[in-house]
């Protein structure tokens, strides 16, 4: 007789975690998170459903929580930790692509890609003129990055290889940044008036939520572009919408929103100088088959109560 499989509930899971997932788990909807139920074992979320103490009470069995991805503000941690439950995620294995998808947006956002592509598809395009679609040069600017953890530091490497000069604003300074690429350590309000370029590579926490509002957007050069690969929380998205009609800023690239998606009438999706992916930040083949290994293993441990590969901390 085969030994009962534990009990996961699991968020529309892809077909690679099904894969990973086979035969090693029953997968129950996440309708179950709302009606509850005693003999549920973990939890496995995907597409950053909020889980909080309330859904924990009511999957009073549940022995791990694992996310597929390394963010996890839709996850009460400190809620999780109070009820002794481990919260796996995946770090490090998504900081090259998230790090390329910013340079991507810094790139787009900056040499008007999209909107080139546009016009270049548009009957508007019947002969090439030198004085058109002018971007700002991304060589031997200063970009501003804003969390300067493993994404950042990544970002950092790449913006190197570019010329660009360094600034980076953290909780706590980086020596190893700091060497690493030569980026000087500058307060918010400093890194904001002289990059050209800011990115966002920060979790999103009580501290971050809002952290770009309209004050520091007019703190910006008229000339420089915002590019955030965090979250949506982080920007003000009013704000962001009427700096950049207002040209209070040059562009925008980002890769997450809030909310997220947009509502398909939100004016921000109609302006030429924002360039917006449906965040794309970690989404190669090869990152997210790891990312999809990682969490899935994390939740094999956590159900036989074992050491998770990472355990996010409570921020
Ligand atoms: C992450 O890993 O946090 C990405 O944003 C995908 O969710």
């Amino acid at each position: 007789m085969s030994a009962k499989k534990p009990r996961v509930v699991a968020d529309s899971p892809d077909m690679m975690v099904l894969e990973f997932l086979a035969d090693r788990v029953e997968l129950l909807p996440w309708e179950v998170t709302v009606s509850g139920a005693d003999d549920v074992d973990g939890i496995y979320t995907y597409s950053h459903p909020h889980t909080n103490g309330a859904i924990m009470d009511r999957l009073p069995g549940i022995r791990i929580i694992s996310n597929y991805g390394v963010g996890v503000d839709h996850i009460n941690v400190k809620d999780a930790a109070d009820r002794g439950i481990p919260v796996g995620h995946t770090p490090g294995v998504l900081n090259g692509a998230t790090a390329d998808m910013g340079m991507a947006l810094l790139l787009a956002a900056g040499r008007r890609l999209a909107d080139g592509d546009r016009y270049a598809r548009s009957p508007q395009f019947l002969v090439h003129d030198p004085g058109f679609m002018w971007g700002h040069e991304v060589h031997s600017s200063t970009l501003g990055i804003v969390g300067m953890g493993a994404i950042g530091q990544t970002v950092a490497k790449r913006a190197k290889a570019f010329d660009m000069d360094i600034l980076y604003y953290n909780r706590r300074r980086r020596p190893e940044a700091e060497e690493a690429v030569g980026a000087t350590y500058a307060s918010l309000d400093e890194l904001l008036a002289k990059s050209d370029y800011v990115m966002l590579c920060c979790p999103l926490t009580a501290e971050t939520q809002g952290l770009i509002g309209a004050a520091e957007l007019a703190k910006m050069k008229p000339t420089a572009t915002l590019v955030n690969i965090a979250r949506g929380g982080v920007v003000d998205t009013q704000a962001l919408y009427e700096a950049l009609r207002d040209k209070v800023i040059w562009s925008a690239g980002l890769d997450v929103t809030d909310p997220e998606p947009l509502p398909r009438d939100h004016p921000i999706l109609k302006l030429d100088n924002v360039t917006i992916v449906p965040h794309l930040g970690s989404a190669t083949l090869q990152t997210r088959s790891k990312m999809a290994e990682n969490s899935v293993e994390n939740l094999m441990r956590g159900l036989r109560g074992e050491a998770l590969l990472n355990q996010a901390p409570v921020l």
